[in-house]
């Protein structure tokens, strides 16, 4: 790991507890920028994108020009604004390459016709093992699946961007019980990242403050990790984890942006084409447990 330090600045959205992150190379001032959330208020159907602007404003002081929109995975609890940064830098939006299988899960719950073919929604698909240029740095793509089948880390020199597949060790892991989530492959992938060197950064994409934590922290390292994680931490056995995450998650609910942010984060943040009346529409797939009520 020879390569200097690249900067970064984290944005936290309260009301998704998602953090984005600008991220950049010092010798070329040549950047990207990570998992950025879309203001969305569920309640009016309204999108904003005064928290994007935030990481544009960031990246304009910085003096940084953005070469790279990078998702960690499609969330499913918040819409991604990545459309939004790619028509403001003309960066291409980058993902794992695994999408494909998420998109063809949900394609059909979604109706989501218009989906291009071979995940040619984003612009680069990425490989487990693949390397590409951030200016004068080098970033490594890890595949990380379990939370969801396509979720990849990107690994810039000792800090790495964990998207979903770790959360703070003070608090644990991601749920493994979307479609195409399996909790045995997720600790695999976790003891994957868990074996970089004890002092490499890990940067969260989520956090929810855990018990006795009065603030928000989104960076730990493999070593905290290692230590301390309920979850995760050295000596849990792929057996026990598997069969905590999987009592746990039949207890959690669906998440409050699931429905809206799966179909337009499969869509590389577009949103679903406009009906004839100029109106473009998310759909809520009905689901009843007594099929004979419904009319
Ligand atoms: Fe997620």
């Amino acid at each position: 790991m020879s390569q200097p330090a690249a900067h970064i600045r984290a944005f936290f959205d309260e009301p998704t507890n998602t953090v984005s992150y600008l991220v950049w190379d010092p010798a070329t001032k040549r950047g990207a920028v990570i998992d950025p959330v879309l203001d969305w208020d569920n309640r009016s159907g309204t999108a904003d994108v005064a928290f994007a602007d935030r990481i544009l404003a960031a990246a304009d002081e910085e003096a940084v020009a953005i070469d790279w929109v990078l998702e960690t995975h499609a969330h499913a609890d918040h819409l991604t604004a990545a459309p939004y940064i790619k028509a403001r830098t003309g960066a291409p939006i980058g993902i794992g390459e695994h999408i494909r299988q998420v998109q063809a899960i949900f394609r059909p719950m979604f109706q989501a016709e218009d989906l291009k073919p071979g995940g040619g929604d984003f612009d680069r698909l990425f490989a487990d093992g693949e390397r590409f240029a951030l200016g004068s740095l080098e970033v490594e793509v890890i595949h990380t699946p379990g939370h969801t089948p396509a979720c990849i880390a990107y690994r810039i020199g000792e800090d790495v961007f964990v998207g979903d597949t770790l959360f703070m060790h003070d608090y644990g892991t991601a749920r493994a019980d979307f479609p195409g989530g399996d909790a045995r492959t997720l600790f695999r992938s976790m003891k994957r990242l868990l074996a970089l060197p004890p002092d490499t950064r890990l940067w969260m994409c989520h956090d929810y403050k855990a018990p006795g934590r009065d603030s928000y922290a989104w960076q730990s390292t493999v070593a905290e990790q290692r230590a301390h994680n309920p979850h995760v931490k050295d000596g849990v056995t792929e057996e026990e984890f598997v069969a905590f995450r999987t009592a746990r998650d039949a207890t959690l609910a669906a998440p409050l942006l699931l429905l809206p942010a799966i179909q337009v984060n499969i869509r590389a943040g577009r949103f679903p084409p406009a009906e004839s009346n100029g109106v473009r529409y998310l759909l809520v797939p009905v689901t009843t447990r007594k099929a004979d009520t419904l009319a």
